[in-house]
């Protein structure tokens, strides 16, 4: 592709801020601490999780970078970004979160393959760029479509970075037509992250953003987008972020019963406190974010200081002086929320954490329940010990 290259070595990656907790350095995997992931609404782009599956793309020459419409339309197109910029420019407010976020946590109940994360694999930017119905227009496919006239039903992403698990070929991933024109869906192809021009490690010059649904459908480095009948085969698709129940193991699988993962479940989680901490007696501010797929927002948060035998409610927001109400107009609908709330810890405790979303989803209770070997959507709900004893906390 001309303008941009996928390297094979890991020898010009970008930099990075010191404080993310690096779970994987090649390709980069990180994540910020958890009293820095709640210190601001937005996410700021340095502590914002970086999530690859290779060598970080290089951009040679803007100009001559382009993205292909290809597939199953009646004619393909490149756009240029002077094309894309064109279009009308929409700001959306969404919380990415990795499939794999709380993933260690799983792990401890029994063993999973695939990255450690802590709580931290998620972030809330504003994304700018173009309506990905607005770009499809452009190839004549109207808004509102579910087939196109050559029988194209499926969106199909594809990168340019050289992942191992596709043999050196690119990350590939798709969304369902349907949802790609319709505009209150919201799937951008963003240019700009918290106003400012994309940067490397979230997918400069221009990269996908899917609100609502796991991040590993929000393709970056966008090479070509491809009209197709089925979904993609790629294997981040097919062999990767689909959820088994727990009997299934590595002698037993069969990836073909199961779905790619779209939205997100219902998720939470404290931030203000470690998985282990100790305290001095007295009262303790507990707080974190609490964050659905699909656009749900979050109806409440439930914290418990006896290890959920008896709760309480967390206040909820979004924005300062703006009352959260789940999907309430005035409510970032693709966004986190934070929850707070102030507790005595009367003694050792342990401190639970549970979301209930707009559609009262509610997170598992145990990690057992949910257990799948690829650790993805651990939901459970939240748990921290605290111990009382001499601490500044
Ligand atoms: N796009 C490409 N091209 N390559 C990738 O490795 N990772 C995906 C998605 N898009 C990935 C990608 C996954 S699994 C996630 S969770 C998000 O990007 C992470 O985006 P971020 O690194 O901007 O946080």
């Amino acid at each position: 592709m001309p303008g941009i290259i996928g390297p094979s070595d890991y020898s010009q990656e970008p930099p990075r801020h010191p404080s993310l907790r690096i779970n994987a350095k090649e390709p980069f995997n990180a994540e910020p601490p958890r009293p820095a992931l709640i210190s601001s609404y937005v996410t700021p782009i340095d502590l914002f999780y970086k999530r690859n599956h290779g060598p970080i793309p290089i951009v040679d020459d803007i100009e001559r970078y382009c993205v292909t419409i290809c597939g199953l339309i009646e004619n393909s197109k490149q756009l240029y970004m002077h094309d894309i910029w064109k279009l009308p420019k929409y700001n959306v407010t969404a919380t990415l979160q990795c499939a794999g976020n709380r993933r260690t946590a799983m792990s401890k109940a029994r063993t999973v393959k695939g990255v450690g994360w802590d709580v931290a694999a998620l972030g809330n930017a504003v994304w700018g760029g173009a309506k990905l119905a607005d770009v499809l227009e452009l190839v004549g496919i109207p808004k509102l479509t579910s087939t196109t006239k050559s029988g194209g039903k499926h969106v199909e992403f594809v990168s340019i970075d050289k992942c191992k698990e596709e043999n050196g070929g690119p990350y590939k991933g798709s969304i369902p037509l349907s949802q790609a024109t319709n505009p209150a869906a919201d799937v951008l192809l963003a240019y700009e992250m918290n106003g400012e021009t994309l940067n490397r490690d979230h997918g400069y010059p221009l990269r996908v953003i899917v609100p609502g649904v796991i991040g590993a459908r929000s393709v970056k480095w966008l090479d070509s987008i491809n009209l197709i009948k089925e979904e993609c085969q790629g294997f981040f698709m097919q062999k990767d972020y689909k959820m088994f129940p727990p009997s299934v193991n590595w002698d037993n699988i069969d990836w073909s019963t199961r779905k790619p993962l779209m939205d997100f479940p219902v998720q939470c989680a404290i931030c203000s406190l470690e998985d282990v901490n100790v305290a001095k007696h007295g009262k303790v501010t507990i707080s974190g974010y609490a964050v659905s797929g699909g656009g749900r927002g979050i109806e409440r948060v439930d914290v418990s200081v006896d290890g959920g035998k008896t709760w309480m409610e967390a206040s909820r927001y979004q924005k300062a002086g703006i009352p959260y109400i789940a999907d309430d107009i005035s409510s970032d609908k693709w966004a986190w929320v934070f929850f707070e709330v102030t507790v005595d810890i009367p003694h050792s405790a342990e401190i639970v954490a549970k979301a209930v979303d707009s559609a009262a989803n509610i997170q598992p209770e145990n990690v057992e329940v949910i257990w799948n070997l690829r650790g993805v959507l651990n939901t459970s709900w939240h748990r921290v010990q605290v111990r009382l004893g001499h601490s500044n906390l």
